[in-house]
């Protein structure tokens, strides 16, 4: 990534008193800067309510550097003092259209003095009520006019709470701006790991040719989280493992791994293609609501001689709450390369360790030669694309036991991200931030598309909004969640895989 490409230019983050300014964004721009990849001239300024002036803003900001800025251990004094020559504060009404005026002078200002052109990103890390205001507010004072630089926003998620929403923010935001200024995050697209998915598939000549129906058998997609709702209980009450994962982060998994090869690796081709991915699933029957998606919330559990209170008992939640902590489905594809394939989705809270990953289940060998022993079943390799923890990729491959006769025993193929020495695994947040500042909008959700995986998703919503009936499982906390969700993978001797923590530990021990 030439440094080059990188414009001068002014970052303002408005919420930046919120914990996602001081925990993620700013120690990833202090990362960014350690690698030398800011452009020569540019500034941080902070804008939200609270008071603080440029020198208590930076005395924050350097305290989240010193905790989450990966490059933390070898900040030195002289380091964070000439980071933190560019980061401002500016406190006004978010939400008082009168206040931008006010904003607009100091971008005028700072952009003067500073010489950082008038290139601006507004990165809207606030409250959802003030995703469709702060951009109209903006664009009053012509601050989306990009006659005299660039104007890009970004928005956090979540984008919409249910189709409606999504649809009137998109449709809010096209009234003042360009689709190319719009940029929605979701982190999960930044990971390094999410994007060797594509590496893996379209760099490679040997998986392409088995990547459809013939040769795969399922898909499992899983995200496992060992956290519960934290101190978001009033957030995630209203939202649900549907909304806050599934619908975003997920979805964009499962259009990764299915996708068709774009025509090059740019934001079109690749979000074209994954589009279509959206526009192919199947929609949910009647039948598919009641059978092929399952909810679950956590219970009270002693995990590892703590006791974790339920769900129910988090700071924020109601006590009757029926929000679910952990969703597990199976969804179809209806295209040629996919039809018939079922693709198990899964994500909850309290689970037994926090990991992420894509398992392809190729299909077994028409005949079983060596099925005549204990240690193998002859159901299919296995590719896991491991997204985090031990981030790395390993085969399950069958090989003879040395010795008479033909012993077959499963072993692994595996390679694990951190075998490469000397090499750094940036942040998702870094390798976002600086996309947006190049102007790549590859690793962003575009407008059609996430209307389209709402679209979906709200059928799901709909079905638990109107029956209050449907089961919600209880799952205790510390568990692999309900077990009814094992039932949803067909053939008999099918189920998940219980991931470990180290990502070819299964089968041998599992350390959690
Ligand atoms: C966020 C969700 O988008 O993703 C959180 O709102 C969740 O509830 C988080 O914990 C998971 O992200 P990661 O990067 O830790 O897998």
């Amino acid at each position: 990534m030439g440094k080059e490409k990188v414009k001068n230019q002014l970052l303002v983050i408005f919420g930046a008193s919120g914990d996602l300014t001081y925990r993620k964004l700013v120690p990833a721009l202090y990362d960014l800067y350690k690698q030398d990849a800011l452009p020569e001239n540019f500034a941080i300024l902070g804008v939200a309510r609270s008071s603080f002036t440029d020198e208590s803003f930076r005395e924050k900001m350097e305290d989240g550097i010193r905790h989450f800025a990966s490059k933390r251990e070898e900040a030195t004094v002289e380091d964070i003092e000439a980071f933190n020559k560019k980061l401002f504060y500016l406190s006004i009404n978010t939400d008082e259209a009168g206040d931008y005026a006010i904003l607009k002078k100091k971008l005028d200002e700072l952009s003067e003095e500073l010489n950082t052109g008038k290139n601006y990103i507004f990165y809207l890390s606030t409250p959802p009520a003030l995703y469709p205001l702060v951009p109209k507010y903006l664009a009053e004072q012509g601050l989306n006019d990009e006659g005299d630089g660039f104007k890009r926003i970004i928005i956090e998620k979540p984008f919409g709470t249910d189709l409606k929403s999504a649809i009137a923010l998109n449709k809010s935001l096209l009234e003042d701006y360009e689709e190319e200024q719009i940029y929605r995050i979701d982190h999960y697209l930044g990971k390094e790991t999410v994007q060797n998915m594509l590496v893996t598939r379209f760099a490679n000549g040997i998986y392409e040719p088995l990547w459809n129906r013939n040769y795969i058998h399922h898909i499992e997609i899983t995200a496992a989280e060992n956290i519960g709702v934290e101190n978001r209980g009033s957030y995630y009450d209203n939202s649900g493992a549907m909304r806050d994962m599934v619908q975003n982060h997920l979805l964009q998994l499962l259009a990764l791994v299915a996708m068709e090869p774009p025509m090059a690796i740019d934001a079109d081709a690749i979000r074209n293609e994954k589009m279509k991915v959206f526009q192919a699933l199947r929609p949910l029957t009647q039948d598919d609501l009641k059978v092929n998606i399952i909810r679950g919330q956590y219970t009270e559990a002693h995990v590892r001689g703590k006791l974790l209170p339920a769900y129910r008992d988090e700071k924020g939640v109601d006590a009757n709450s029926r929000t679910e902590t952990y969703v597990a489905m199976k969804v179809f594809i209806d295209n040629w390369r996919w039809a018939g394939v079922p693709f198990y989705i899964r994500t909850g809270k309290r689970l037994p360790i926090r990991a992420s990953e894509v398992v392809i289940h190729f299909r077994p060998t028409p005949q079983s030669l060596f099925i005549d022993n204990d240690e193998f079943r002859n159901d299919g390799n296995r590719l896991i694309l491991r997204i985090q923890p031990d981030e790395g990729i390993l085969l399950k491959t069958g090989m003879k036991v040395p010795g008479r006769g033909y012993q077959v025993k499963e072993v692994n193929m595996d390679f694990h991200y951190n075998q490469l020495h000397n090499t750094y695994l940036p942040e998702a947040y870094e390798r976002l931030l600086l996309d947006c500042m190049i102007g790549d909008q590859t690793l962003y959700i575009r407008g059609d598309a996430l209307e389209q995986a709402w679209k979906f998703v709200q059928p799901i919503l709909d079905y638990w909004g109107e029956n209050e009936d449907v089961p919600l499982y209880g799952y205790p906390s510390g568990s692999w969640g309900p077990s009814v969700a094992d039932d949803l993978i067909e053939g008999a001797a099918m189920t998940w895989r219980y991931p470990c923590k180290n990502l070819s530990d299964d089968g041998i021990y599992c350390e959690l």
